[in-house]
């Protein structure tokens, strides 16, 4: 049972920091920002720390999960597109070992068939996809109630 706080990594893939501007209704008006800010806030009550990445770049991305992901407690994982390509990004997580839950603004199993798979999914703790921003704040109580049951 882990009592003191919590690091919490959260991975942002690409577009994502066009949130506000990008397809605002599928993806709503809040803004990346805005996103951290409410998961920051949530975190106060939560007991957990944010350190979050937004990149366009897989490689950047491998990266931040081999240099700073593999450091946190738990991470937050929107891979964006990657999630439906990337075997680096995979593999990085695996490598890293840290426990994460996927989160998607959008359902998207509701979407285009080439969304309905993720290769990260079945090494996700778990997913979180539909709910808007709230995918996030709902996949950080979920992750962080799950490693304080875990350690
Ligand atoms: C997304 C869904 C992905 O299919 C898409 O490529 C994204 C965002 C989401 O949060 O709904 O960029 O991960």
């Amino acid at each position: 049972m882990t009592e003191g706080n919590l690091e919490i990594g959260v991975l942002n893939g690409p577009n994502l920091d066009l949130l506000g501007t990008r397809e605002p209704g599928l993806y709503g008006d809040l803004g990346l920002d805005g996103i951290l800010t409410a998961l920051e806030s949530l975190g106060g009550e939560l007991g957990a720390r944010i350190t979050a990445v937004q990149s366009n770049h897989e490689g950047e991305l491998a990266d931040w999960i081999r240099d700073v992901g593999s450091r946190q407690d738990g991470l937050l994982v929107n891979a964006a597109a990657y999630t439906h390509t990337s075997v680096a990004l995979r593999d990085a997580l695996l490598a890293a070992g840290v426990p994460f839950v996927e989160v998607h603004l959008t359902n998207v199993w509701a979407r285009e068939p080439f969304r309905h798979h993720s290769l990260l999914s079945d090494i996700a703790v778990g997913v979180v996809g539909g709910f808007g921003a709230d995918s996030y704040l709902l996949g950080m109580r979920a992750l962080t109630t799950h490693l304080r049951a875990d350690t």
